[in-house]
């Protein structure tokens, strides 16, 4: 047992106190885990786009003063009454959406849509007592999809952690948390090319690469990249993109020009940019018979999904998915591994690293379009 277990602790948290101002770095009090939650140590987080959406809280309600962060790696500090599949010790990966193992989602091969953990935006408390672990003063300070991890320690539910081999880098795999999981996954387990197929994958950034980086394990023969901003396609060549559209570039429809390119449509599609005209294109441009298209993008609330019913009487599938489809839990484990040897490429993702203290700079960079991913160390 370590010598905290039981123990509140204080530790720097970055704390965001109204929307859109920057975090603050305070020192915090983190309260014992419950029944079935653990207390983790955070040794390197990075930033995801929902963080930063979020933190604008321009579309939702705002909840704040909250702790931000979901893509990081960590060590368990101690665990809560009921949790037996970790220990003191263990490496974990926290992840947005949980695996409760129980629900009819968890126990079915073919979702990862957890009844229980499935991801809330809108909580901001622990599901066991609807209370917050975290405050400052007395106050209490809101959670943000069960992870929190820009603090030294938070308290997550033991289903939201997937233990991961203790050898991997976690200033590496940390990545594997969120964003680069879900566009590997969305074609891996999702669109599934067969080797020698084309895939074309709309919008390159952490998400799309991920769904590159997926095309390429695959043995895909030729990867298009779309994207509307022609500066991503340079990096893009690192992912194994082979060819680049910018639908500004045609006065015809982008769905046409993929076509004309590929002989009638491509074999697969892969959508990661969260505008409805892509993912309009996206299925409009697999080819009829077996081309399969892939949402993964999160559109905006009064979209709606037009397209003639002919298109998919032709033989077209039209998936969406979630997390890329990866049971958190039982799935990102193996993903850990997949970069241990070597079949997956993780570093080439991470283009910036600040400390704890610069985490600022990390929203400035992603505002910016500069980043892919920024790594953020915790004792620094
Ligand atoms: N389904 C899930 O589980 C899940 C998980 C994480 C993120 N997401 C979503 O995935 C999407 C991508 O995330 P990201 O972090 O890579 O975002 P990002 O903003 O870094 O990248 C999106 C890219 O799409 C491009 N784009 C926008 N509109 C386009 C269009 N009409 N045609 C072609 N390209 C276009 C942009 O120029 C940009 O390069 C977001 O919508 C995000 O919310 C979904
Ligand atoms: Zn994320
Ligand atoms: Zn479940």
């Amino acid at each position: 047992m370590s010598s905290t277990a039981g123990q509140v602790i204080k530790c720097r948290a970055a704390v965001a106190w109204e929307a859109g101002k920057p975090l603050v770095i305070e020192e915090v009090e983190v309260a014992p885990p419950q029944a079935n939650e653990v207390r983790v140590k955070i040794l390197f987080t990075s930033l995801c786009h929902t963080d930063v959406y979020f933190w604008e809280a321009k579309g939702q309600t705002p909840l704040f003063p909250r702790i931000f962060g979901h893509e990081a790696g960590g060590i368990v500090e101690s665990v809560g009454e009921g949790v037996t599949d970790l220990k003191p010790g263990d490496h974990v990966l926290p992840v947005f959406t949980g695996e409760c193992k129980e629900c009819r989602h968890c126990k079915s091969e073919e979702s990862n849509m957890c009844d229980l953990l499935r991801i809330n935006t809108d909580r901001g408390v622990m599901l066991s007592d609807g209370k917050t672990r975290f405050s400052k003063n007395g106050q209490p300070i809101y959670h943000f999809v069960g992870t929190s991890t820009f603090s030294e320690y938070t308290v997550i539910h033991v289903g939201c952690l997937a233990k991961i081999n203790p050898a991997a880098p976690l200033d590496k795999v940390c990545l594997l948390s969120c964003g680069i999981s879900t566009g590997l996954g969305a074609t891996l387990n999702v669109a599934k090319p067969k080797k020698g197929q084309s895939v074309a994958v709309f919008g390159l950034g952490a998400v799309g690469l991920a769904a590159a980086e997926g095309a390429r394990i695959a043995g895909a023969s030729r990867i298009i990249g779309v994207d509307l901003n022609s500066s991503h396609f340079e990096q893009a060549k690192k992912f194994g993109v082979t060819e680049f559209v910018n639908p500004k570039d045609h006065d015809k429809p982008v769905q046409q020009v993929l076509a004309e390119m590929t002989d009638g449509g491509v074999d697969r599609a892969v959508e990661c940019t969260g505008s409805i005209q892509a993912m309009i294109s996206a299925f409009e441009c697999v080819h009829d018979g077996w081309g399969v298209a892939v949402l993964v993008g999160v559109p905006n609330k009064d979209d709606s999904f037009m397209t003639h019913p002919m298109n998919l009487l032709n033989e077209r599938t039209l998936k969406g998915t979630f997390f890329g489809n990866y049971k958190p839990r039982t799935d990102i484990p193996d993903v850990v591994e997949k970069y241990m040897n070597k079949e997956l490429e993780l570093d080439k993702f991470i283009t910036h690293a600040v400390t704890f203290s610069e985490i600022n700079k990390a929203f400035e960079y992603m505002l910016h379009g500069k980043s892919i991913r920024c790594i953020i160390r915790m004792d620094a």
